[in-house]
Formats: C-alpha cells, sequence, structure tokens
C-alpha cells in the first residue's frame, strides 16, 4: 500500500473577539490508497475543521500554526491557492452534509457536472457528455439521460447526494472526504449511499475519509479510525482492534452510547467536551473520564502505541 495523504502534526485555531484559540492540537493521521479512514468524536471535537484543512476551506479567522498535509508527497500548504484549485474537487472532493452546499439551484444536473469536466478534465461536447452520463450510471441514477436536464430541487436528498459522488467519479478524484454525507437522509437511504460510496470505492481504488457520529457505518466502512475528543486524536487504531479493543476511555464510552431496547434509555457521556474557549488543564477528557487519576487533572497525556493502536491516556503509562 502506498500513502496518499499525510497530516502530520496539525494546529490550527480561531482569532476570536478575545484572542486566538486552538481547536486543532496535534493532529496526526494518515491514508492509503484504496482505505478508509473513520473520523469520529461528539459534536465540536475538531472533525470538520481538521479536515476542511486539507482542502483549505476554512473560515477566514482561522489560522494554521504548524504542520504538514502532505498530498501525493507534497506539502499542500505550500501551494498557491492557483495551484489548490487545480486539486480541491479534482483529486480530492468533498462531499458535504448538505448537498446542496455543492449543487447551483439555478442549473441542470448535466449542466454542473459538465461545467466540472469540462474545467478539471478539459473535455467538451459529446466526449463530456459520456462522462457525465457514465458517472450518474455509476451511482446508479435511474433513468440518468433525461435526469440530466433535471434541476437539483426535482432529486431527493439521496439523489443530490449520488449526482455529488457522480462529480467526484467525473473528475476521477483520488481522495473523497465525507462529511457526514449521509445524516440528514433517512436510514434506507443512507444505507444506499453507504453501498454506492463502498462499491465505487472499491471499483477505482479510491482513499476515502469518512466523518460519522454512527458507529455502525463505520464498523461497515472503515479500515481505521480516528477518534477525537477537544480537537485532539486521542485514539487511533486498525477499525478491528478500536471495536475489539477499545483502549481509551473516551472510546469506551462512545461504544457504550447505545440504546437499551427494554428501558429505552440512551446510555449517554456524562457531561459535555470543553469548548475551545475554556482552557483545561492535563487531559482534556479527565472531567469525564471514570477512571481520572491525580496525574491526569495535571498533565496531558503523550502519544503512545501499544498493539498497533496509537492512545493518548496516562492509564498506559
Ligand atoms: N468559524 C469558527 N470560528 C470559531 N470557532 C470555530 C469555527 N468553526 C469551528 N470552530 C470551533 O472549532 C471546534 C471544532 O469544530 P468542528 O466544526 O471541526 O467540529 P466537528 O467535530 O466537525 O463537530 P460536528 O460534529 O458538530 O460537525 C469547535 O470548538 C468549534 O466551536
Ligand atoms: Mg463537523
Amino acid at each position: 500500500m502506498s500513502t496518499i495523504l499525510e497530516i502530520k502534526n496539525l494546529n490550527l485555531g480561531f482569532n476570536l473577539s478575545d484572542g486566538f484559540r486552538q481547536a486543532v492540537w496535534d493532529v496526526s493521521f494518515s491514508l492509503e490508497r484504496g482505505e478508509t479512514l473513520a473520523i469520529v468524536g461528539e459534536s465540536g471535537c475538531g472533525k470538520t475543521v481538521s479536515t476542511m484543512s486539507i482542502l483549505q476551506l476554512l473560515p477566514e479567522t482561522a489560522k494554521i500554526q504548524s504542520g504538514e498535509i502532505c498530498f501525493d508527497g507534497e506539502n499542500l500548504l505550500n501551494l498557491s491557492q492557483k495551484q489548490m484549485q487545480k486539486i480541491r474537487g479534482k483529486r480530492i472532493a468533498l462531499i458535504p452534509q448538505d448537498p446542496m452546499t455543492s449543487l447551483n439551484p439555478l442549473y441542470t444536473i448535466g449542466n454542473q457536472l459538465l461545467e466540472v469536466i469540462e474545467l478539471h478534465q478539459g473535455l467538451k461536447g459529446k466526449e463530456a457528455f459520456d462522462v457525465a452520463l457514465n458517472a450518474l450510471e455509476k451511482v446508479k441514477i435511474p433513468d440518468a439521460k433525461e435526469k440530466m436536464s433535471a434541476y437539483p430541487h426535482e432529486f431527493s436528498g439521496g439523489m443530490k447526494q449520488r449526482v455529488i459522488i457522480a462529480m467526484a467519479l467525473a473528475c476521477h478524484a483520488e481522495v473523497i472526504i465525507a462529511d457526514e454525507p449521509t445524516t440528514a437522509l433517512d436510514v434506507t437511504v443512507q444505507a444506499q449511499i453507504m453501498e454506492i460510496l463502498r462499491e465505487i470505492k472499491k471499483q477505482e481504488n479510491l482513499s476515502v475519509i469518512l466523518i460519522t457520529h454512527d458507529l455502525g457505518i463505520v464498523a461497515q466502512n472503515a479500515d481505521k479510525v480516528a477518534v477525537m475528543y477537544a480537537g485532539r486524536i486521542v485514539e487511533y487504531a486498525p477499525v478491528k482492534e478500536l471495536f475489539k479493543n477499545p483502549k481509551h476511555p473516551y472510546t469506551k464510552a462512545l461504544l457504550n452510547v447505545i440504546l437499551d431496547i427494554n428501558t429505552e434509555k440512551v446510555e449517554t457521556i456524562d457531561g459535555q467536551p470543553p469548548s475551545i474557549e475554556n482552557n483545561i488543564s492535563g487531559c482534556p477528557f479527565h472531567p469525564r473520564c471514570a477512571q481520572c487519576m491525580e496525574i491526569c487533572v495535571k498533565k496531558n497525556p503523550p502519544k503512545r502505541t501499544i498493539d498497533g493502536s496509537v492512545v493518548c491516556c496516562h492509564l498506559y503509562d
């Protein structure tokens, strides 16, 4: 296997009205060709900003303090906006939670597909049309030829998401970043979209970063998992190892968030993750951790490698 993308020691934050606040701390992960990396963690833990830094689609107030984002051997942070445009949407594609953030309501599906094919592949006329049609057929849009002249509002949420995936396919994207791609969809449609993603990933040997809250989706789709908490990766492990032998108390707690069908009670993790505005000493998870020790309050745990997993927890000192 060869590495297509590697994030090394990424630190980034935001300029807020009362000063700079760090949101992502020393985040490192890598993605091999043909592999799916899932990123999980509660809301606000830094999944989106970490991955948007790859595409350099961060808010104006964001600042990358340090780190490297190596894509196919090149540090993307050294590229100009113009060079980045050749990568964004072409070699690295984004599937957002809401497909309408990527589709223009004023143009037909066909026009939008043809536009990206022309822009990124330099194809025109019938050649471009055939590529577009082929991509729509690969994502199993029924009557694809007729659908080329439909507008986004004529499509359901699931069908719109298929169009976004078709755009990535038509451009021969090598990496797909899917940020909660099925959260807005009902369960059956969710399953269909995930199946299409799995299929095209296999066919095209794509590498996928999959951000999700759904551990069932993780188990079915991921090769490895990064568990994020308070802007840090607290556990980074092959998917089987993570489910069989979770190491960080936060990972264990996440795996325990399940609905008890008998009592209809949801087992949750007590408390809230810290916000970036609050400075927290020691391990950021310590206020919620059932296994908190004295050292956890004082010192942030370093990264350690155990049984092929990377874990940040004093239990393994
Ligand atoms: N534009 C912004 N200005 C200031 N802080 C921000 C901004 N965008 C994100 N943040 C902060 O950065 C942190 C990480 O946010 P991020 O959106 O990456 O979380 P997430 O893990 O994707 O959450 P969710 O599951 O809700 O999508 C949060 O604390 C958030 O408040
Ligand atoms: Mg997010």
